[in-house]
Protein backbone atom coordinates (compact mmCIF):
# COMPACT_ATOMS: atom_id res chain seq x y z
CA UNK A 1 0.00 0.00 0.00
CA UNK A 2 1.26 3.50 -1.32
CA UNK A 3 1.99 5.82 1.59
CA UNK A 4 -1.19 8.18 0.42
CA UNK A 5 -3.04 5.56 0.50
CA UNK A 6 -2.05 4.13 4.17
CA UNK A 7 -2.44 8.25 5.10
CA UNK A 8 -6.09 8.36 4.06
CA UNK A 9 -7.17 4.90 5.04
CA UNK A 10 -5.79 6.18 8.10
CA UNK A 11 -8.15 9.08 7.97
CA UNK A 12 -10.79 7.17 8.03
CA UNK A 13 -10.08 4.20 10.50
CA UNK A 14 -13.03 3.84 13.13
CA UNK A 15 -11.10 3.92 16.32
CA UNK A 16 -13.64 1.41 17.94
CA UNK A 17 -12.16 -1.61 18.46
CA UNK A 18 -14.10 -4.77 17.51
CA UNK A 19 -12.39 -6.98 19.64
CA UNK A 20 -11.21 -7.70 23.41
CA UNK A 21 -7.97 -7.55 22.27
CA UNK A 22 -7.76 -4.31 19.84
CA UNK A 23 -9.48 -2.88 23.27
CA UNK A 24 -6.20 -3.77 25.19
CA UNK A 25 -4.13 -2.94 22.21
CA UNK A 26 -5.74 0.39 22.23
CA UNK A 27 -5.34 1.45 25.69
CA UNK A 28 -1.41 0.45 25.16
CA UNK A 29 -0.91 2.50 22.14
CA UNK A 30 -3.33 5.30 22.09
CA UNK A 31 -2.10 8.16 24.13
CA UNK A 32 -5.39 9.44 24.80
CA UNK A 33 -6.54 5.99 25.68
CA UNK A 34 -3.57 5.41 28.27
CA UNK A 35 -5.31 6.65 30.96
CA UNK A 36 -7.66 4.19 31.08
CA UNK A 37 -7.41 0.40 32.68
CA UNK A 38 -7.54 -2.51 30.20
CA UNK A 39 -11.10 -3.53 31.77
CA UNK A 40 -13.48 -1.87 34.27
CA UNK A 41 -16.18 -3.63 36.09
CA UNK A 42 -19.77 -2.91 34.92
CA UNK A 43 -20.73 -1.49 38.22
CA UNK A 44 -18.31 1.21 37.76
CA UNK A 45 -19.49 2.32 34.24
CA UNK A 46 -22.73 2.39 35.99
CA UNK A 47 -24.04 6.15 35.83
CA UNK A 48 -25.89 5.47 39.47
CA UNK A 49 -22.50 4.38 40.77
CA UNK A 50 -20.87 7.45 40.92
CA UNK A 51 -23.17 10.10 38.81
CA UNK A 52 -19.70 10.94 37.07
CA UNK A 53 -19.64 13.76 39.39
CA UNK A 54 -16.06 13.73 39.27
CA UNK A 55 -15.58 13.59 35.71
CA UNK A 56 -18.19 16.64 35.30
CA UNK A 57 -16.16 18.50 37.60
CA UNK A 58 -12.96 17.92 35.43
CA UNK A 59 -14.89 18.83 32.17
CA UNK A 60 -16.25 21.94 34.13
CA UNK A 61 -12.79 23.02 34.43
CA UNK A 62 -11.80 22.22 31.00
CA UNK A 63 -14.47 24.43 29.67
CA UNK A 64 -13.11 26.95 32.08
CA UNK A 65 -9.34 26.55 30.88
CA UNK A 66 -10.53 26.82 27.22
CA UNK A 67 -13.04 29.79 27.64
CA UNK A 68 -10.78 31.59 30.04
CA UNK A 69 -7.93 31.31 27.79
CA UNK A 70 -9.62 33.61 25.07
CA UNK A 71 -10.80 35.92 27.59
CA UNK A 72 -7.43 36.59 28.37
CA UNK A 73 -6.58 37.67 24.52
CA UNK A 74 -8.94 40.54 25.76
CA UNK A 75 -8.93 41.30 29.47
CA UNK A 76 -6.37 44.05 31.01
CA UNK A 77 -5.48 43.76 34.92
CA UNK A 78 -5.51 47.41 35.83
CA UNK A 79 -7.57 49.18 37.95
CA UNK A 80 -7.76 51.45 35.15
CA UNK A 81 -8.60 49.79 32.72
CA UNK A 82 -10.21 46.08 33.94
CA UNK A 83 -13.74 47.16 34.05
CA UNK A 84 -13.66 48.84 30.71
CA UNK A 85 -12.02 45.98 28.88
CA UNK A 86 -14.87 43.68 31.00
CA UNK A 87 -17.34 45.87 29.41
CA UNK A 88 -15.55 45.95 25.78
CA UNK A 89 -16.12 41.78 25.95
CA UNK A 90 -19.24 42.27 27.03
CA UNK A 91 -20.76 44.81 24.21
CA UNK A 92 -18.35 44.75 21.60
CA UNK A 93 -16.49 41.40 21.18
CA UNK A 94 -18.44 39.43 18.62
CA UNK A 95 -19.78 36.34 21.07
CA UNK A 96 -17.53 38.13 23.87
CA UNK A 97 -21.06 38.30 26.15
CA UNK A 98 -21.52 34.28 25.69
CA UNK A 99 -18.00 33.35 26.23
CA UNK A 100 -17.98 35.25 29.99
CA UNK A 101 -21.46 34.07 30.44
CA UNK A 102 -20.34 30.55 29.64
CA UNK A 103 -16.95 31.26 31.51
CA UNK A 104 -19.15 32.60 34.52
CA UNK A 105 -21.56 29.70 34.16
CA UNK A 106 -19.03 26.91 34.60
CA UNK A 107 -17.45 28.55 37.70
CA UNK A 108 -20.44 27.96 39.78
CA UNK A 109 -21.23 24.95 38.14
CA UNK A 110 -17.91 23.12 38.89
CA UNK A 111 -17.84 24.60 42.88
CA UNK A 112 -21.66 22.85 42.45
CA UNK A 113 -20.19 19.79 40.92
CA UNK A 114 -16.91 19.25 43.07
CA UNK A 115 -19.42 19.73 46.34
CA UNK A 116 -21.71 17.13 45.33
CA UNK A 117 -18.98 14.81 44.11
CA UNK A 118 -17.36 15.22 47.81
CA UNK A 119 -21.23 14.28 49.13
CA UNK A 120 -21.75 11.65 46.44
CA UNK A 121 -17.94 10.26 47.85
CA UNK A 122 -18.92 10.43 51.65
CA UNK A 123 -22.42 8.47 51.29
CA UNK A 124 -20.52 6.05 49.38
CA UNK A 125 -17.79 5.40 51.85
CA UNK A 126 -15.30 5.68 48.92
CA UNK A 127 -12.50 6.60 51.17
CA UNK A 128 -11.70 3.92 53.28
CA UNK A 129 -8.59 1.96 52.72
CA UNK A 130 -8.75 -0.78 50.56
CA UNK A 131 -8.91 -2.45 46.82
CA UNK A 132 -5.49 -3.72 45.05
CA UNK A 133 -2.04 -3.63 46.83
CA UNK A 134 -0.79 -0.76 47.32
CA UNK A 135 -4.41 1.14 47.69
CA UNK A 136 -4.53 3.86 50.20
CA UNK A 137 -7.61 5.81 49.22
CA UNK A 138 -8.15 8.08 52.42
CA UNK A 139 -4.71 10.05 50.69
CA UNK A 140 -7.01 10.72 47.44
CA UNK A 141 -9.81 11.95 49.36
CA UNK A 142 -7.33 14.23 51.14
CA UNK A 143 -6.16 15.27 47.36
CA UNK A 144 -9.99 15.88 46.48
CA UNK A 145 -9.83 18.21 49.79
CA UNK A 146 -7.23 19.93 48.42
CA UNK A 147 -8.98 20.04 45.10
CA UNK A 148 -11.92 21.40 46.91
CA UNK A 149 -9.87 24.82 48.07
CA UNK A 150 -8.11 25.38 44.83
CA UNK A 151 -12.05 24.98 43.66
CA UNK A 152 -13.02 28.00 46.12
CA UNK A 153 -9.84 29.58 45.32
CA UNK A 154 -10.13 29.95 41.33
CA UNK A 155 -13.67 31.11 41.89
CA UNK A 156 -13.03 33.79 44.25
CA UNK A 157 -10.19 35.29 42.64
CA UNK A 158 -11.48 35.56 39.50
CA UNK A 159 -14.55 37.32 41.19
CA UNK A 160 -12.39 40.25 41.15
CA UNK A 161 -11.15 40.67 37.98
CA UNK A 162 -14.27 42.34 36.04
CA UNK A 163 -13.80 45.66 38.99
CA UNK A 164 -17.05 46.42 39.50
CA UNK A 165 -18.69 47.02 43.10
CA UNK A 166 -19.96 43.78 43.15
CA UNK A 167 -16.53 42.93 43.11
CA UNK A 168 -15.19 44.93 44.69
CA UNK A 169 -17.12 44.50 48.27
CA UNK A 170 -17.59 41.06 47.72
CA UNK A 171 -13.21 40.45 47.81
CA UNK A 172 -13.79 43.30 50.60
CA UNK A 173 -15.82 41.13 52.82
CA UNK A 174 -14.27 37.71 52.02
CA UNK A 175 -10.14 39.10 52.86
CA UNK A 176 -11.77 40.33 55.86
CA UNK A 177 -13.13 37.05 57.16
CA UNK A 178 -9.97 35.65 56.47
CA UNK A 179 -7.59 38.42 58.56
CA UNK A 180 -9.41 37.29 61.40
CA UNK A 181 -7.54 34.13 61.73
CA UNK A 182 -5.28 33.86 64.62
CA UNK A 183 -1.86 34.77 64.43
CA UNK A 184 -1.56 34.91 60.53
CA UNK A 185 -4.80 36.48 59.68
CA UNK A 186 -3.36 40.11 59.23
CA UNK A 187 -0.44 38.80 57.52
CA UNK A 188 -2.13 36.67 54.92
CA UNK A 189 -4.78 39.30 54.18
CA UNK A 190 -1.90 41.72 53.80
CA UNK A 191 0.00 39.24 51.27
CA UNK A 192 -3.31 38.14 49.56
CA UNK A 193 -4.37 42.19 49.14
CA UNK A 194 -0.60 43.67 48.73
CA UNK A 195 -1.78 45.73 51.12
CA UNK A 196 -4.37 47.08 53.70
CA UNK A 197 -7.50 47.43 51.06
CA UNK A 198 -8.41 46.20 47.92
CA UNK A 199 -6.42 47.81 45.11
CA UNK A 200 -4.06 47.74 41.90
CA UNK A 201 -1.82 45.44 43.91
CA UNK A 202 -4.89 43.18 44.91
CA UNK A 203 -5.69 42.83 40.89
CA UNK A 204 -2.45 42.14 40.39
CA UNK A 205 -1.98 39.27 42.90
CA UNK A 206 -5.69 37.51 41.77
CA UNK A 207 -4.82 38.18 38.39
CA UNK A 208 -1.80 36.03 38.61
CA UNK A 209 -3.39 33.65 40.88
CA UNK A 210 -6.35 32.85 39.30
CA UNK A 211 -5.17 32.63 35.75
CA UNK A 212 -1.78 30.45 36.84
CA UNK A 213 -0.76 29.51 39.84
CA UNK A 214 -4.03 28.25 41.00
CA UNK A 215 -5.19 26.42 37.26
CA UNK A 216 -1.34 24.62 37.52
CA UNK A 217 -2.03 23.79 40.78
CA UNK A 218 -5.22 22.13 39.91
CA UNK A 219 -3.83 20.16 37.07
CA UNK A 220 -1.30 18.89 38.81
CA UNK A 221 -3.50 17.38 41.50
CA UNK A 222 -6.14 16.41 38.76
CA UNK A 223 -3.20 14.47 36.95
CA UNK A 224 -2.34 12.89 41.13
CA UNK A 225 -5.72 12.27 41.72
CA UNK A 226 -6.96 10.45 38.47
CA UNK A 227 -3.24 8.61 38.81
CA UNK A 228 -4.27 7.48 42.65
CA UNK A 229 -7.61 6.01 41.62
CA UNK A 230 -5.45 3.47 38.91
CA UNK A 231 -3.13 2.73 42.04
CA UNK A 232 -6.33 2.25 44.26
CA UNK A 233 -7.77 -0.47 42.06
CA UNK A 234 -10.66 1.71 40.23
CA UNK A 235 -13.56 3.14 42.12
CA UNK A 236 -14.69 1.68 45.20
CA UNK A 237 -17.71 0.17 43.86
CA UNK A 238 -15.12 -2.48 41.64
CA UNK A 239 -14.00 -3.61 45.56
CA UNK A 240 -17.41 -4.84 46.07
CA UNK A 241 -17.31 -6.77 42.32
CA UNK A 242 -14.26 -8.55 43.42
CA UNK A 243 -15.91 -9.21 46.86
CA UNK A 244 -19.01 -10.78 45.82
CA UNK A 245 -17.17 -13.02 43.01
CA UNK A 246 -14.43 -14.24 45.69
CA UNK A 247 -17.87 -15.12 47.77
CA UNK A 248 -19.54 -16.78 44.89
CA UNK A 249 -16.10 -18.78 44.18
CA UNK A 250 -16.04 -20.13 47.97
CA UNK A 251 -19.42 -21.43 47.95
CA UNK A 252 -19.18 -23.57 44.49
CA UNK A 253 -15.99 -24.91 45.01
CA UNK A 254 -14.96 -27.63 43.32
CA UNK A 255 -16.96 -31.49 44.09
CA UNK A 256 -14.73 -33.09 46.63
CA UNK A 257 -13.51 -36.59 45.24
CA UNK A 258 -13.85 -36.25 41.73
CA UNK A 259 -12.09 -38.06 38.83
CA UNK A 260 -11.07 -36.04 35.83
CA UNK A 261 -11.57 -36.77 31.94
CA UNK A 262 -8.23 -36.62 29.99
CA UNK A 263 -9.74 -34.92 26.89
CA UNK A 264 -12.80 -37.81 27.05
CA UNK A 265 -10.25 -40.68 26.20
CA UNK A 266 -9.95 -41.89 30.38
CA UNK A 267 -13.83 -42.21 32.44
CA UNK A 268 -14.17 -39.30 35.12
CA UNK A 269 -16.29 -36.16 34.88
CA UNK A 270 -15.90 -32.38 34.18
CA UNK A 271 -15.04 -30.18 36.88
CA UNK A 272 -17.46 -26.79 36.85
CA UNK A 273 -15.78 -24.84 39.38
CA UNK A 274 -15.92 -21.52 39.17
CA UNK A 275 -12.98 -19.42 40.53
CA UNK A 276 -12.96 -15.76 41.41
CA UNK A 277 -10.79 -14.25 38.83
CA UNK A 278 -13.45 -15.80 35.92
CA UNK A 279 -16.39 -14.21 37.59
CA UNK A 280 -14.46 -10.79 37.99
CA UNK A 281 -13.99 -11.41 34.40
CA UNK A 282 -17.89 -11.62 33.64
CA UNK A 283 -18.77 -8.62 35.88
CA UNK A 284 -16.08 -6.17 33.79
CA UNK A 285 -15.93 -5.24 30.27
CA UNK A 286 -13.12 -3.54 28.01
CA UNK A 287 -12.99 -0.15 29.29
CA UNK A 288 -12.44 1.06 25.70
CA UNK A 289 -14.65 1.86 23.65
CA UNK A 290 -16.94 1.77 27.11
CA UNK A 291 -15.11 4.91 29.12
CA UNK A 292 -14.26 7.31 26.48
CA UNK A 293 -18.03 6.85 25.12
CA UNK A 294 -19.22 8.25 28.31
CA UNK A 295 -16.65 10.18 28.99
CA UNK A 296 -17.01 12.11 25.95
CA UNK A 297 -21.20 12.35 26.75
CA UNK A 298 -20.75 13.80 30.31
CA UNK A 299 -18.40 16.58 28.03
CA UNK A 300 -20.66 17.20 25.33
CA UNK A 301 -23.80 17.43 27.99
CA UNK A 302 -21.34 19.96 30.33
CA UNK A 303 -20.71 22.00 27.29
CA UNK A 304 -23.76 22.02 26.05
CA UNK A 305 -25.36 23.03 29.12
CA UNK A 306 -22.69 25.61 30.18
CA UNK A 307 -23.23 27.48 26.47
CA UNK A 308 -26.94 27.10 26.70
CA UNK A 309 -27.17 29.09 30.57
CA UNK A 310 -24.11 31.03 29.80
CA UNK A 311 -26.66 32.53 26.57
CA UNK A 312 -29.58 32.82 28.61
CA UNK A 313 -28.14 34.06 31.89
CA UNK A 314 -26.31 37.32 31.59
CA UNK A 315 -23.28 37.64 33.55
CA UNK A 316 -23.94 40.91 35.72
CA UNK A 317 -21.69 44.28 35.21
CA UNK A 318 -22.44 46.60 38.17
CA UNK A 319 -21.37 50.16 38.28
CA UNK A 320 -17.22 50.43 38.22
CA UNK A 321 -15.66 49.32 41.62
CA UNK A 322 -15.88 52.24 43.98
CA UNK A 323 -14.08 52.36 47.38
CA UNK A 324 -15.77 55.47 48.32
CA UNK A 325 -19.09 53.41 47.98
CA UNK A 326 -19.94 50.75 50.19
CA UNK A 327 -22.97 48.72 49.03
CA UNK A 328 -25.44 47.78 51.98
CA UNK A 329 -25.46 45.08 52.61
CA UNK A 330 -21.68 43.71 51.28
CA UNK A 331 -22.45 40.27 50.02
CA UNK A 332 -19.16 37.78 50.08
CA UNK A 333 -19.93 35.54 46.66
CA UNK A 334 -22.74 33.07 47.61
CA UNK A 335 -20.40 30.10 48.42
CA UNK A 336 -19.21 31.88 50.87
CA UNK A 337 -22.39 33.37 52.31
CA UNK A 338 -22.77 30.25 55.25
CA UNK A 339 -19.82 31.28 56.45
CA UNK A 340 -20.84 35.04 56.43
CA UNK A 341 -24.70 34.44 57.95
CA UNK A 342 -22.17 32.23 60.50
CA UNK A 343 -20.25 35.60 61.55
CA UNK A 344 -23.56 37.74 61.96
CA UNK A 345 -25.09 34.99 64.11
CA UNK A 346 -21.50 34.60 66.22
CA UNK A 347 -21.41 38.80 66.63
CA UNK A 348 -23.95 39.97 69.18
CA UNK A 349 -24.04 42.43 72.27
CA UNK A 350 -23.53 42.06 75.56
CA UNK A 351 -24.37 45.60 77.17
CA UNK A 352 -21.64 47.87 75.63
CA UNK A 353 -19.35 44.38 74.87
CA UNK A 354 -19.64 43.12 71.46
CA UNK A 355 -18.64 39.26 70.84
CA UNK A 356 -17.47 39.49 66.86
CA UNK A 357 -18.12 36.28 65.74
CA UNK A 358 -15.37 36.80 62.18
CA UNK A 359 -12.76 34.52 64.59
CA UNK A 360 -15.21 31.71 65.54
CA UNK A 361 -17.68 31.66 62.46
CA UNK A 362 -15.42 32.64 59.57
CA UNK A 363 -12.44 30.93 60.84
CA UNK A 364 -12.17 28.70 63.48
CA UNK A 365 -15.95 26.33 62.55
CA UNK A 366 -14.84 26.45 58.88
CA UNK A 367 -11.09 24.80 59.90
CA UNK A 368 -12.76 22.51 62.48
CA UNK A 369 -14.70 21.57 59.44
CA UNK A 370 -12.32 20.79 56.84
CA UNK A 371 -9.65 19.47 59.27
CA UNK A 372 -13.12 16.69 60.53
CA UNK A 373 -13.11 15.69 56.60
CA UNK A 374 -9.30 15.33 55.96
CA UNK A 375 -9.32 13.12 59.80
CA UNK A 376 -12.85 11.40 58.99
CA UNK A 377 -11.52 8.13 56.80
CA UNK A 378 -9.16 7.50 59.31
CA UNK A 379 -11.53 7.75 62.25
CA UNK A 380 -14.60 6.08 59.85
CA UNK A 381 -14.38 2.58 61.90
CA UNK A 382 -17.24 0.95 59.14
CA UNK A 383 -16.11 -2.32 57.85
CA UNK A 384 -14.12 -2.81 54.43
CA UNK A 385 -17.48 -3.99 53.26
CA UNK A 386 -19.06 -0.83 53.46
CA UNK A 387 -16.91 1.31 51.21
CA UNK A 388 -18.10 1.23 47.33
CA UNK A 389 -22.08 0.94 48.78
CA UNK A 390 -24.43 4.01 49.05
CA UNK A 391 -26.31 4.41 52.44
CA UNK A 392 -24.32 1.39 54.51
CA UNK A 393 -26.23 0.60 57.47
CA UNK A 394 -22.76 0.65 59.49
CA UNK A 395 -22.36 4.15 58.53
CA UNK A 396 -26.29 5.16 59.45
CA UNK A 397 -25.40 8.10 62.43
CA UNK A 398 -22.04 9.45 60.34
CA UNK A 399 -24.14 9.53 57.06
CA UNK A 400 -26.95 11.61 59.29
CA UNK A 401 -24.60 13.84 60.99
CA UNK A 402 -22.57 14.60 57.68
CA UNK A 403 -26.35 15.56 55.97
CA UNK A 404 -27.69 17.39 58.92
CA UNK A 405 -24.50 19.94 58.65
CA UNK A 406 -24.43 20.04 54.56
CA UNK A 407 -28.43 21.37 54.91
CA UNK A 408 -27.51 23.80 57.83
CA UNK A 409 -24.95 24.84 55.45
CA UNK A 410 -27.04 24.91 52.25
CA UNK A 411 -30.20 26.95 55.17
CA UNK A 412 -27.35 29.27 55.75
CA UNK A 413 -26.62 30.56 52.36
CA UNK A 414 -29.98 30.51 51.75
CA UNK A 415 -30.94 33.15 54.13
CA UNK A 416 -27.90 34.93 53.04
CA UNK A 417 -28.91 35.10 49.87
CA UNK A 418 -32.49 35.53 49.87
CA UNK A 419 -33.45 37.17 53.29
CA UNK A 420 -30.66 39.29 54.37
CA UNK A 421 -31.16 42.86 53.54
CA UNK A 422 -29.55 46.45 54.69
CA UNK A 423 -27.11 45.89 58.13
CA UNK A 424 -27.52 42.71 57.09
CA UNK A 425 -30.36 42.74 58.85
CA UNK A 426 -33.56 40.21 57.91
CA UNK A 427 -35.34 41.01 55.35
CA UNK A 428 -38.34 38.80 53.15
CA UNK A 429 -37.26 38.19 49.64
CA UNK A 430 -40.44 39.91 48.36
CA UNK A 431 -39.83 43.17 50.81
CA UNK A 432 -38.51 46.39 50.63
CA UNK A 433 -35.25 46.14 51.25
CA UNK A 434 -35.19 42.65 49.07
CA UNK A 435 -31.42 42.38 47.64
CA UNK A 436 -30.88 40.45 44.98
CA UNK A 437 -29.20 37.12 45.32
CA UNK A 438 -25.60 37.48 43.92
CA UNK A 439 -25.16 34.55 41.73
CA UNK A 440 -22.15 35.63 40.19
C1 LIG B 1 -11.53 19.56 40.88
C2 LIG B 1 -12.09 18.68 41.67
C3 LIG B 1 -12.19 17.19 41.43
C4 LIG B 1 -12.06 16.46 40.27
C5 LIG B 1 -11.80 16.99 38.87
C6 LIG B 1 -12.24 15.07 40.62
C7 LIG B 1 -12.24 14.03 39.71
C8 LIG B 1 -12.59 12.72 40.03
C9 LIG B 1 -12.94 11.68 39.08
C10 LIG B 1 -12.99 11.85 37.56
C11 LIG B 1 -13.19 10.57 39.77
C12 LIG B 1 -13.67 9.22 39.19
C13 LIG B 1 -15.16 9.01 39.59
C14 LIG B 1 -16.12 10.05 39.14
O1 LIG B 1 -16.13 10.44 37.95
O2 LIG B 1 -16.91 10.51 40.00
C15 LIG B 1 -12.96 10.85 41.18
C16 LIG B 1 -13.03 9.94 42.21
C17 LIG B 1 -12.76 10.24 43.53
N1 LIG B 1 -12.66 11.50 44.08
FE1 LIG B 1 -12.57 13.20 43.03
N2 LIG B 1 -12.42 14.96 41.97
C18 LIG B 1 -12.42 16.23 42.51
C19 LIG B 1 -12.63 16.57 43.83
C20 LIG B 1 -12.75 15.65 44.86
C21 LIG B 1 -13.08 15.97 46.22
C22 LIG B 1 -13.44 17.37 46.72
C23 LIG B 1 -13.02 14.81 46.93
C24 LIG B 1 -13.25 14.58 48.40
C25 LIG B 1 -12.83 15.33 49.34
C26 LIG B 1 -12.67 13.75 46.01
C27 LIG B 1 -12.43 12.43 46.34
C28 LIG B 1 -12.47 11.38 45.44
C29 LIG B 1 -12.35 9.98 45.78
C30 LIG B 1 -12.08 9.39 47.18
C31 LIG B 1 -12.54 9.27 44.59
C32 LIG B 1 -12.57 7.74 44.42
C33 LIG B 1 -14.05 7.40 44.54
C34 LIG B 1 -14.37 5.94 44.47
O3 LIG B 1 -13.48 5.14 44.65
O4 LIG B 1 -15.58 5.65 44.25
N3 LIG B 1 -12.55 14.30 44.75
N4 LIG B 1 -12.62 12.18 41.30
Amino acid sequence: MSGRDGFIARLFRSWIPRTPRESSEAVVRNIWLHAFPARITKRSLSWLASGWLGTASLHLFIVLCLTGGVLMFLYVPSVERAYESVKDIEFVVSFGAWIRGTHRVAAHLMVVAVVLHLVRVFLTGAYKKEGAPGAHRPLNWCVGLALLVLTFGLSFTGYLLPWDQLAYWAVTVGTQIAAAAPLVGEQLRDLLLGGTVVGQPTLLRFYVLHCFVLPALTIFLVAWHMWRIRKDGGLAVADRVAEDAREQAAITPPPPGKTYTLMGTTPGGTVQASSSAGLIEQASTPSVPAVPRRTMAVFLAVLALCSVLGLLLHAPLEEPANPAVTPNPAKAPWYFLWLQELVSILTFRIGSFVVDGTLVGGILLPGVLIGALGAWPYIDKSPASAAGVWFHPSRKVQNRVFLLLLFACVVLTIIGMYFRGPYWAWTWPWGEHASHPTLT
